[in-house]
Parts: C-alpha cells; sequence; structure tokens
C-alpha cells in the first residue's frame, strides 16, 4: 500500500480515479441519423438489391468522389472488400499477396479467402506503416499485390509503394479501414492503388454499425466488383461480362441512409480531433518515457482512427504496456495496448492444409519470418485510445494528461506485481 493521498493513490489500487466523466458517444448520432433511417423505412425499399440501390448508389458516388475515385460499390463489411478487391484486382489463386505484420487479421485473411497467401512485411519503426524494404525483400515470381493498410492515424508511404508496385508489377489494394477522408499530397487514400477498401463497422469513423466499400477508378475492376458481390450478376452497362460466381456481400439501403448522414458530419469530425490530437502530442513530448509516431508531411488530411503513441517500460518504473494500460484504463481514459497482435506469430492465423492450401504449401516451404518491429509494437510499445476521445473538449485532453503523468508519478506502487494480480485488481475495479 503507498503512502499517497488520494490524488496520487492510483484507481487500480483503489485510489480515486482521475475522470468518472463519460466521453463523447461514439457512433455519434442524432436527429439526422434518425430522419434519414425513418425516411428509409417507411419508404419500405431496405435491401441492396438490385445492385445498386438507389441511396446505395447515391452514397457511393459521394464516397467516391470524396476520395478522388470514379467509382465505388457498397459491400457488407471490409473484410469481404478486401475479398473481392483483390478478385476483381485480378489477383488469381494461389498468387502471394504481401500485407504488413502489424495489422487487424482481415487484412491477412481476406487475402485466404480469395485464394491467396498472405505474405508479411515488418511496419517501418517510426509510423507502423508497411516497410517497403522490408516487403521488396519477399518478392518471389508467384507475388501478384501488395496491401498497405493506413494505420490507426496514418498513411502508409504511397510514394514508395507506387514506385515499389510498379518495378515489380503489382497490384496495390489500399486498406483504408481507419482511414475515411485522408488524404496523402492532397490526394484521398483509396485513388492511389488499383482499388481501396474502407469498413463502416461499430468503432469506425463512419459507421452504420456495419458495412464496407471499395473504391476503384478502373472499369474492368468495378464490372468484376459488381458480379462478385451480387451473385454473378452483370453491372448494368457493363464493358465486358464477369464470368464469376459471385456472393451475396451487398449493403442494405437503410446502412446507406445512415452513411450519408456520417459523410457530412466528417470533416468537422476530422477538424475537431485534429485541434486535440496536436494537444495530445505536444503533451506526450514532454512525457518521458512516452513518445508519438511520425506522421509525414505528405498526409495532408489526417484520419484519427485511434490516437496511437509508444510506451516505454523503463520511465515507468519498469512496468510492462498491459499493465500501464490497465492502470491508465482505471484512471478513466480507455485504452487499448494488444490492439492487433503481429501477425506472423499470432495463434488466429495458423495454416490450415484443409482449407488454405495454397498457403499451408507456401508456409510449409518457408515459414513466416518474425517480424521486430511489429513484435515491439503488438506486445511491449503500442497503446491505442479510441477516436471518440478526442471528440470533445481540451479539457478532456487534460485529463488523458493527468492520468499519464498520474500512472508516471505512482508507478513504482505497482512495481513486482503479477498481470494476473493486475487482471483481479482491473476485474475488481470495473465490477464496481
Ligand atoms: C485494418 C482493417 N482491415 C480490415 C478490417 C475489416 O473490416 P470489417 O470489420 O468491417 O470486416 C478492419 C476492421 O476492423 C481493419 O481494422
Amino acid at each position: 500500500m503507498s503512502g499517497h493521498d488520494s490524488s496520487t493513490r492510483l484507481a487500480l489500487l483503489g485510489g480515486t480515479p482521475v475522470r468518472d466523466k463519460a466521453w463523447p458517444q461514439w457512433p455519434a448520432r442524432g436527429p439526422a441519423e434518425e430522419r434519414a433511417v425513418l425516411v428509409a423505412l417507411r419508404e419500405g425499399d431496405w435491401g441492396g438489391f438490385p445492385l445498386p440501390n438507389e441511396r446505395s448508389a447515391t452514397f457511393a458516388a459521394a464516397f467516391a468522389d470524396r476520395h478522388d475515385c470514379d467509382h465505388a460499390l457498397c459491400v457488407a463489411n471490409g473484410t469481404v472488400s478486401l475479398e473481392v478487391a483483390l478478385q476483381a484486382m485480378g489477383v488469381e489463386p494461389g498468387a502471394e499477396v504481401i500485407v504488413p505484420a502489424y495489422t487487424f487479421e482481415a487484412t491477412a485473411s481476406a487475402a485466404l479467402f480469395a485464394g491467396c497467401v498472405p505474405v508479411f512485411a515488418d511496419i517501418d519503426p517510426e509510423t507502423w506503416c508497411i516497410d517497403v524494404e522490408s516487403a521488396a525483400a519477399l518478392v518471389t515470381e508467384r507475388t501478384q499485390a501488395i496491401v498497405p493498410v493506413h494505420l490507426a492515424m496514418t498513411v502508409a508511404d504511397l510514394d514508395a509503394i507506387g514506385a515499389f508496385a510498379e518495378t515489380h508489377g503489382l497490384a496495390v489494394l489500399e486498406d483504408c479501414a481507419h482511414a475515411h477522408g485522408a488524404r496523402w499530397r492532397g490526394r484521398g487514400v483509396g485513388s492511389w492503388g488499383d482499388a481501396g477498401s474502407f469498413s463502416f463497422q461499430s468503432s469506425k469513423l463512419m459507421t452504420a454499425g456495419e458495412g464496407g466499400i471499395v473504391t476503384t477508378s478502373d472499369e474492368t475492376v468495378l464490372d468484376r466488383l459488381h458480379a462478385l458481390v451480387n451473385c454473378g450478376r452483370q453491372r448494368p452497362g457493363a464493358a465486358e461480362p464477369a464470368a464469376v460466381i459471385g456472393h451475396n456481400y451487398r449493403m442494405t439501403d437503410l446502412q446507406a441512409a445512415i452513411l450519408e448522414v456520417q459523410l457530412d458530419r466528417l470533416d468537422r469530425q476530422h477538424e475537431i480531433r485534429a485541434v486535440n490530437a496536436r494537444r495530445l502530442r505536444a503533451a506526450i513530448e514532454n512525457i518521458d518515457g512516452l513518445s508519438n509516431l511520425r506522421i509525414d508531411d505528405r498526409v495532408t488530411t489526417q484520419a484519427i482512427y485511434q490516437f496511437v503513441f509508444r510506451f516505454d517500460s523503463e520511465a515507468f518504473a519498469g512496468l510492462d504496456r498491459d499493465t500501464f494500460v490497465a492502470t491508465l484504463a482505471a484512471e478513466g481514459v480507455p485504452a487499448d495496448g494488444r490492439f492487433y497482435e503481429s501477425l506472423p506469430v499470432s495463434e488466429l492465423l495458423r495454416p490450415d492444409p484443409a482449407r488454405y492450401p495454397a498457403w499451408s504449401k507456401a508456409h510449409a516451404r518457408s515459414p513466416a519470418a518474425h517480424c521486430p518491429n511489429a513484435e515491439r509494437a503488438a506486445y511491449r510499445e503500442s497503446v491505442w485510445l479510441p477516436h471518440q476521445l478526442l471528440l470533445g473538449t481540451e479539457s478532456d485532453v487534460d485529463d488523458i494528461v493527468e492520468a499519464m503523468l498520474k500512472v508516471q508519478g505512482s508507478a513504482a506502487d505497482l512495481a513486482g506485481l503479477e498481470s494476473t494480480e493486475v487482471e483481479r485488481l482491473r476485474q475488481a475495479r470495473s465490477a464496481r
């Protein structure tokens, strides 16, 4: 038990949390969403068929325009959007697809669902997006595509990726699940590769609960997408028939009604988050043991899905990252540490010869190499704060900073605690 008074005694150890006030709610919603859903509900045309249904078509056109693409097609979620985009880009079953090691499983599993072999490149230690040099070492005659992920609050180096893809004749699919409205050198993400894939799952910067969209400016890709998403049916006016057995991956028009409103809100929310993120980054610069990721100057509009920073246990009396995160959360600042795994060592992604023969064969030939930068980020350094924490005021940001400083000031009180004890304390606190 520490000799601290109640203002420095950690909430995890029974002290008073820095904050017990609610954070801005997510999804943000209001009368505009209510009206949009009610209108769609009363009209009765709820589904996604015929594809594209009216609202999905209007929304997709606006979303494509916002991202400087000629076309977009709404789909059921941001996993199938990756899967169909790879197929529509002409990436063949059995082909190798380079993905970053540090991302959500779907970036890799979508390649598997398309019958491809995901191959893991390490990440840049400063941005945590795919490292093109690491990718270059993985190219074989079987490589057909690269899938950069615009991670958390930044954009992968699209110039380097474009040059790399051109040199090796690869297709580029941007995974923009975190990056609605972001721009690289003034141009929308999702317009730099052959296609872009976005998610509208509940936590994302625009959401209809679930949903996804593929952006492209290539009409052939669009024609194939239609067939793949709509049970093999041809896009009206398709230039050439795409003979594929498709799925039903359509989005409903009820979802599109909500997303039209969410798109209208996006720019204003970006501005609020940007102001608050600047304040938080400046504070982090002054906290020993915490550091910011590099945001490239070519990111001209930043989309902040999660505010991510690095943690160094040495400056926190040797606390490990997971204990830091649990302690911060107990102080009233929702935070996550192991938000993503390093996929080559993730238990979730084990080759299964019956389901994924191409991947299993490739894995037997050359098992996925360790990616040290991804492992450091995933298991030791990364701290993720959800974006809605930045949708409030300066004083909300100051609460986050105060909690960080409090944890640092009293970190020694937790020294030597086993992770099971930390978990017990965490559960006891959340049960209160
Ligand atoms: C980087 C990334 N890619 C793909 C996805 C998959 O999106 P969804 O959850 O809509 O299937 C996500 C969602 O969490 C993601 O974060």
